[in-house]
């Protein structure tokens, strides 16, 4: 099974949507740390409940965004990720950081992308008019928010909507997506695997 590292920053509603696929077998993969960067964030004791391992790595105890990298890759490395899965993590991560994990580091964003990258982006959709809105799993590179698009998942924005009608609209389908994206990634590398 793959190994999975997940790097979170709060709530963890995709982290326990992943744990979810891979209890139900819908994802053959383990996922060997969970990681924080704040010491609040509710997803690590949803991570605890489930029997994995835990890890906190508070970015403001570090005097440099480097200096907190490198302990991260350290931390990370222990655990001997295929992937590491960032779902709701919310730090820009160095161009260190990123070339370390090429091709192995993913994330979750709430916009279709190449749109809306950056934070707000269901108040930006709204005030853009759009019609449509989503989520998009890609790989993650050196410039926020822009490597190439794994699985995308399109909502309709609705007249009536507010950004938290239309967060919860597009949750829900992340929810989906994102063992959906990492399913396709690890059949793919089974599949190429002799
Ligand atoms: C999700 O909507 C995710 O797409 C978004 O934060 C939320 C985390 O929720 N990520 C970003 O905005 C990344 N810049 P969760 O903690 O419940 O998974």
């Amino acid at each position: 099974a793959a190994r999975l590292v997940i790097l979170i920053s709060g709530r963890g509603s995709n982290m326990l949507s992943i744990i979810q696929a891979i209890q139900e077998k819908h994802l053959d993969a383990q996922i060997a740390a969970v990681i924080s960067n704040r010491p609040d964030a509710a997803g690590i004791v949803s991570a605890q409940q489930a029997g994995i391992d835990t890890q906190l790595l508070d970015h403001k105890s570090f005097e440099s965004r480097e200096a907190f990298d490198a302990s991260l890759i350290q931390v990370i490395d222990r655990y001997q990720p295929d992937y590491v899965v960032l779902a709701g993590f919310m730090r820009i991560l160095t161009a260190e950081f990123v070339a370390h994990y090429a091709g192995k580091l993913i994330n979750i964003h709430p916009s279709l992308l190449p749109k809306f990258k950056g934070l707000h982006t269901h108040q930006r959709a709204l005030e853009a008019g759009e019609s449509e809105h989503g989520a998009s799993v890609h790989f993650v590179t050196a410039e926020l928010d822009d490597g190439p698009v794994i699985l995308q998942a399109k909502v309709p924005v609705m007249a009536d909507d507010s950004a938290e009608t239309l967060a919860a609209r597009v949750l829900e389908q992340e929810h989906m997506l994102y063992p959906a994206a990492l399913k396709k990634l690890i059949d793919e590398a089974k599949a190429n695997t002799p």
